[in-house]
This record gives C-alpha cells, structure tokens and sequence, in this order.
C-alpha cells in the first residue's frame, strides 16, 4: 500500500494535552522476547500454536522475535529516546511458573523482569505491567486452560508472586489484555492459541478471564502500596451496513458480545441480558459471587482502540445473528483495518457515557502498513506517522467532552511477532531487521519523538 497522506498531518502538540499525561509504548512478552528456552522458561501456548502447521502466516514464531530478551537495554533506551514517560509491557508466566504453577516461583524469571523494571525507572520511565498477554503456560493449557475454571487459582498464585517482587517498583498494574481475544480467537475461532472452535467454552473463557481479572484485584493492592489496578478491553464503536431496522438490531446485538459482555459485568450490570437470552443454552457456569467479584472497582479502564466494525444482520452469523462487513471506499491500514479516528472519539464518548470509568487510558493503538526501507535506510512510514497524528488529535478531542483520558501508549515500539500473522504484519515506531536485529526508528516515531520533546513540561 502507498503511503500518499504525508501532507494530511494534524496541528497537534503535546501541550494541548493536560500536565501530567501519560505518554508511552506498548510492547508484549511473546511478541518481542524471543529467548524462549533461556532462564529456565517453560513452554506457553504460544510456542505450541506455532509449531502446528498452518497457524502462523509466514510459518514463523516468537522463539528469536526482537531478542529483546537480550536486547531489552537498547530497547529501553528507544523508548526513552522518544520522549516517553510510560512503558507498558507484559510477563510471561511461563518464565514465573514454567510449568503454570509450583510452590515456587522461577528466580531467573523474577529476575529478568526486575532487571527491565530497574531499567525503566533509571530512563524516566513508568512501568506499565500486563499480568497476562495471551502466553499461558502449556502444562496449564493441557489442564483445560482457560476453560477449567481451577485456572483462576493459578492466575491468582502467578500474580501474588509477580506482584509481591516487582510491586515495591510496579504500581501499575493490568490484568489481562483483551479478553475478547483470548476467548474467541483462541477458543471460537481457532485462530490464536491455543487453537479450540468451540462457541460455548469459549463463552465460559470470557468467565474465567473476568473472574481472573476481579479476585486479582484486591490481591494486588495487598500486595502493592499505591497500586492502581485496572483491565485492558479492546472495544469497537459498531455501526450498521445499512440503515435498516435489522441491520441496526444486529449492531445492538454484535455490540453486546464484542463491548458489553465485558463492560457490563466489570461495572456491576453482569453479563447483559439480551446477550444471554441468545446464547441459549451456551450460557456461562458462574457461581455463587462470581458477579460481585468481576464487579471490584478498579482504577482505570485500558482501551485498545483499532478500529471500529460495520455490522449487518445475518441469521447464520451466530448467536448474535451478525456479520462484519467491508464499508467501501474507507481508508485502511494494510491489514485492511479502518482507519477512523473519530471511530475512537465515538468510542471514548460511548465508554464515558455509559460507563463513567473514574480514569480512561490508551493501553494500545496503531497500524500496520507495508514498510519500505529506502536504500539510505530510512523509513518514510507516512500512513502510519498519519494515523498516530490523527489518533491523538481524536484523543485531544475526546479530552475535550470530559472524557478522564490520562494516557496514551502507541503500538508498538518495535516491530514484532504479530501473532497469527507472524512477521508479516509491521506496527512498531522502530522498524527491526528480524536478521540483523538491527533496530531503525521510523518516520512515525521520529514525529512521536519531535511530538513528545516539543511539548516537554
Ligand atoms: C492487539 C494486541 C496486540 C497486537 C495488536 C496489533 O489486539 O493486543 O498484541 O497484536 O493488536
């Protein structure tokens, strides 16, 4: 794709955002650290998913990645180099508990993540840490994984000691990244690890991940002073294919499972009756405070916004009886994602709406274009220098309506391992050279840097 939007930039500086705001990368284990067999790491699902044939794209995996498991000071210094004053990254579990759970945790792994929180701190970075990214532990998934509900009690025994090292330094803390993913890409779709198509447990998942997420909770501020507390959603503003009375009743139901089947239970509703009522018998086993526990308060809502999902009605498209659609002649990122910022904005007001979280961040945001390296080296990423410009000008006005927006982390700050699509798909601010592993800031993240310095406090 030609990047042909160079010009289109927005008048956007960092002084239009309030004292105080929260400006970073996002990054996550499997997809960056590679180093898969050192420091005593245990197998993850992820491992296992890529090696059966036909999962990844390109037939790769996370095993070498962006070496940051080496390499993790320069990439640091990437960060900090941008201007940054926040970096959210993930643990993965299997460098805790190689084998998902054991009456002691792995030292190496403990030690790893000290080390790369000891790092943030000396660059002027505040660590930003997501418990679980999507790399559980083979030997749980071999259990039932997320499907047995005893995997909450490993969740738990694996974040009380994650949290109990690292939270003298780590006061932010995520609980999980985008449930939705977990469940129904792993588990309905078959197109993440750990690879099930099976509606109903992936149903009973979304269950599990919430529960998870909300007996987590008051463990992790026991365990740290000061902590703020909060979960990661990938939420989707969801518009109709047409401007018939079916298509806009698919948008309410379509809505209901990729938005409200979190926000409602994690904000005290439980899960949304109209949902329920479709599911049928597909209904989630939840017991006896279950509901009470998902609805703990927390600190902060993260939200990972991409793009927003044009929905028509369809009476063979499951249980919400809806498709996703291709709106014509709308921008897209190479991923053919919908470039829409005010998607965002929509999204943002929505949330705020509806919901009042007391703190809204922007755990993630970005694109993915086919990027070219100029024979000087240099990478002229236009559309995604664009889309980061138009993206916090939509924060910018989405700070404007009252939303308690507190921060914003770009995905990503490296290129990586993008999941189902291997190497394929590029989002970072800094382009690697998977063969080198030589890292070049793109012209994305030199206007990130030149946004964050100009307007330093
Ligand atoms: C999100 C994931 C993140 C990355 C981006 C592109 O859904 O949280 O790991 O893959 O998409």
């Amino acid at each position: 794709m030609t990047d042909t939007r160079s010009t289109a930039l927005p008048d956007i500086h960092r002084s239009d955002f309030p004292a105080g705001f929260l400006w970073g990368c996002s990054t996550s284990s499997y997809q960056i650290e590679g180093g898969v067999n050192e420091g005593g790491r245990g197998e993850s699902i992820w491992d296992r998913f890529c090696a059966t044939p036909g999962t990844i794209r390109d037939g790769s995996s996370g095993a070498v990645a962006c070496d940051h498991y080496h390499r993790w000071p320069e990439d640091l210094d990437i960060a900090r180099g941008l201007g940054a004053n926040a970096y959210r990254f993930s643990i993965a579990w299997p460098r805790i508990f190689p084998r998902g759970r054991g009456a002691v945790p792995n030292a190496a792994g403990l030690d790893f993540y000290s080390r790369l929180v000891d790092g943030m701190l000396e660059r002027g970075l505040q660590p930003w840490a997501t418990l679980y990214h999507w790399d559980l532990p083979q030997a749980l998934q071999d259990e039932g994984g997320w499907v047995a509900r005893k995997t909450v009690d490993d969740f738990l025994a694996y974040t009380d000691a994650v949290t109990r090292h690292l939270g003298d330094r780590v006061k932010h803390w995520i609980t999980h990244n985008e449930p939705w993913c977990t469940a129904f890409l792993g588990h309905q779709y078959g197109a993440h690890a750990p690879g099930l198509k099976d509606f109903r447990q992936a149903i009973q998942v979304c269950h599990h991940l919430l529960l998870s997420h909300g007996r987590a909770v008051p463990l992790i501020r026991a365990n740290v002073k000061d902590a703020q507390v909060g979960i990661t959603l990938s939420l989707h503003p969801i518009v109709p294919a047409s401007a018939s009375a079916a298509d806009a009743a698919a948008v309410t139901r379509h809505d209901g499972l990729r938005n409200r089947w979190f926000l409602d239970p994690l904000h005290g509703r439980g899960y949304p009756a109209d949902v329920l009522a479709l599911l049928g018998s597909d209904v989630p086993q939840v017991q006896a405070g279950d509901m009470d526990a998902i609805a703990t308060a927390t600190d902060f809502l993260g939200i990972n916004y991409y793009f927003p999902e044009e929905v028509a009605d369809d009476p063979a498209g499951g249980a919400v009886r809806s498709r996703v659609v291709e709106r014509h002649g709308v921008e897209r990122t190479a991923f053919g994602w919908e470039v829409s910022p005010q998607g965002m904005v929509t999204l943002l007001d929505r949330v705020q709406r509806d919901y009042a979280p007391a703190q809204v961040y922007l755990t993630e945001n970005g694109s993915t274009y086919d990027d070219v390296v100029l024979p000087d080296g240099r990478i002229e990423d236009a559309g995604r220098r664009s889309y980061l410009a138009r993206h916090l000008e939509a924060a910018k006005t989405a700070l404007a309506h009252g939303v308690p927006l507190k921060g914003y982390f770009a995905w990503s700050l490296l290129d990586n391992f993008e999941w189902a699509e291997g190497y394929v798909r590029r989002f970072g601010l800094t382009h690697v050279d998977y063969a080198t592993q030589q890292r070049t800031l793109k012209a994305s993240g030199h206007w990130y840097a030149n946004f964050l310095k100009a307007g330093r406090p």
